[in-house]
């Protein structure tokens, strides 16, 4: 009985062919008008980044990341080559300063910057003077009304952050003034959000000639960042105007961060489940990120806490010998499940379901999980997380249909001669979840294959898409821009 209630609850995850199909039609539509309208909630911001790297880059620049799982501070040094050696030190984010005040989140990120170059940049701080700074690439994964490499103020905090004095500041000036408040001879130089990054390394990286389309994250949060024409970017043309900046419209392109985790916030395509809205309700921005509510890890980890909690109307722990579970406890408590939970379930092919029972005692505290407990909970999982996946289909088909990269290729392949290999659209991920979850670019692909008959243009487009993971891309990519600056 208990497995078949899971079933049926897993079953209100799945999500049709027909679905996608909508969310790409409702994608294209949106994109277009964060396109042309300043102030929509699928932002699609401007980053003023113009080119993609080849590969040829060289240097040696820090770099921080803020607003994955962890915060990092690296040093990158470029070869030239394709190549990069990277030096990290990784922390996690103290909880209390998610939700604090700006000071104290910032001299926090100052601070590790300084013991990163104390251990790794000892004699750069020794010949330091007022020309001999390191240059910093900031990865500010957040979104930023950008109005200069390295200038950009915050327009609203996601994925559980909650600081109110940081909305409308420029985050580099926060970061500057800190590190000047330590004396390190540092600048920062630019500012990059992660899903640029990591378009940006992949295509350093990448295989291919003409560079990558997309960059996308599926981790804690999800977005994208792709290379648009100029010309299909009217609110550049007004924005600029009003600036009184001169920037020539008429050819070239320019990399737009979509932020997309808000795309359909009006819920006008996106499946809902009384999970999803009750995680909604429980979130510091209701109604907001919705597409990213059901895809990234924060996410998922909730949803799931939410639908295990249903469960147990239907006999799930009820076995669990003689233990009682705490209702003041981690499985009661909101946004208690980690990033990876998901993905830790979904892998573990134990006969016991080992690995899943001691998840739900070291995230949930139910010590006594049986077999059939795990076996219901995984039934979730996968659910879950499929169609977190199928969702995932969505923004990348859109992309390539809306670019013409797709029609580009058709082009490409039927000029070909019989046995020349014609160079795939490529796609640079990053994040705990298409990297961790098992079957996740595979379910991505399904869905894409899904949609082919009922997307007009679509027919053939999932042979056509190459995804490469750009494994910490964001650093590397930071430092690829902040070369530039
Ligand atoms: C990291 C990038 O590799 O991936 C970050 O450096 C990015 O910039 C992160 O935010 C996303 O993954 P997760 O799972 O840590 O959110
Ligand atoms: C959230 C942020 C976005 C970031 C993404 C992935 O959606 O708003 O800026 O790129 O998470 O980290």
């Amino acid at each position: 009985a208990l497995l078949a209630r899971a079933r049926a609850i897993g079953a209100e995850f799945v999500c049709e062919p027909e679905s996608v199909a909508k969310g790409v039609r409702e994608y294209l539509r949106l994109m277009d008008k964060g396109l042309s309208e300043p102030g929509q909630a699928m932002t699609m911001i401007p980053t003023y980044v113009t080119a993609v790297p080849n590969g040829t880059e060289k240097g040696v620049y820090l770099a921080v990341d803020l607003g994955g799982t962890n915060f990092r501070v690296c040093s990158i040094d470029l070869h030239g080559d394709s190549k990069f050696t990277l030096t990290q030190a990784k922390t996690p984010i103290p909880k209390e300063l998610m939700t604090g005040n700006s000071k104290d989140l910032f001299s926090f990120l100052a601070k590790q910057v300084a013991y990163f170059i104390e251990k790794h940049h000892s004699q750069t701080i020794d010949a330091a003077t007022p020309t001999n700074f390191l240059k910093l690439g900031f990865t500010f994964s957040f979104p930023v009304d950008q109005v200069a490499l390295n200038k950009g103020h915050l327009l609203r905090w996601t994925k559980g952050f909650d600081i109110p004095d940081a909305v409308g500041k420029d985050v580099c000036e926060l970061l500057q003034k800190e590190i000047d408040a330590l004396g390190l001879p540092v600048r920062v130089v630019a500012l990059v959000n992660d899903t640029v990054g990591t378009l940006m390394a992949r295509s350093y990286a990448s295989p291919g000639k003409s560079g990558t389309l997309l960059g996308a994250i599926f981790g804690t949060g999800t977005n994208g960042a792709y290379v648009e024409k100029l010309s299909r970017i009217p609110k550049l043309k007004k924005m600029s105007e009003e600036s009184g900046t001169k920037f020539d419209h008429s050819s070239g392109v320019m990399v737009i961060n979509t932020e997309w985790g808000a795309f359909d916030n009006a819920m006008k395509v996106l499946p809902d489940t009384p999970y999803d809205r009750a995680l909604d309700k429980n979130s510091v921005n209701p109604g907001m990120q919705m597409f990213e509510k059901r895809v990234s890890g924060m996410f998922l980890g909730e949803i799931l806490r939410n639908a295990i909690v249903a469960l147990m109307d239907h006999g799930l722990f009820k076995s669990a010998h003689g233990t009682s579970i705490d209702e003041n406890g981690p499985l009661f408590t909101a946004w208690s499940i980690d990033t990876s939970a998901l993905s830790t379930i979904q892998a573990d092919y134990t006969s016991e379901y080992t690995l899943t029972k001691q998840l739900l005692e070291q995230q949930l505290g139910v010590s006594a999980a049986t077999t059939g407990d795990a076996m219901a909970i995984k039934t979730l999982v996968y659910g879950i997380g499929k169609r977190s996946a199928r969702l995932s289909a969505i923004p990348i088909a859109a992309t390539a249909l809306a670019t013409g990269a797709y029609e580009n290729y058709k082009k490409a392949k039927a000029d070909a001669v019989p046995g020349q290999e014609v160079e795939k659209i490529d796609i640079g991920v990053d994040g705990s979840v298409v990297e961790y979850y098992p079957g996740f670019e595979r379910y991505l692909r399904e869905a894409l294959r899904d949609i082919q008959p009922l997307v007009p243009g679509a027919a053939g487009l999932e042979d056509a898409i190459r995804i490469g993971i750009a494994k910490d891309g964001s650093g590397v990519g930071a430092a690829l821009i902040a070369l530039v600056a």
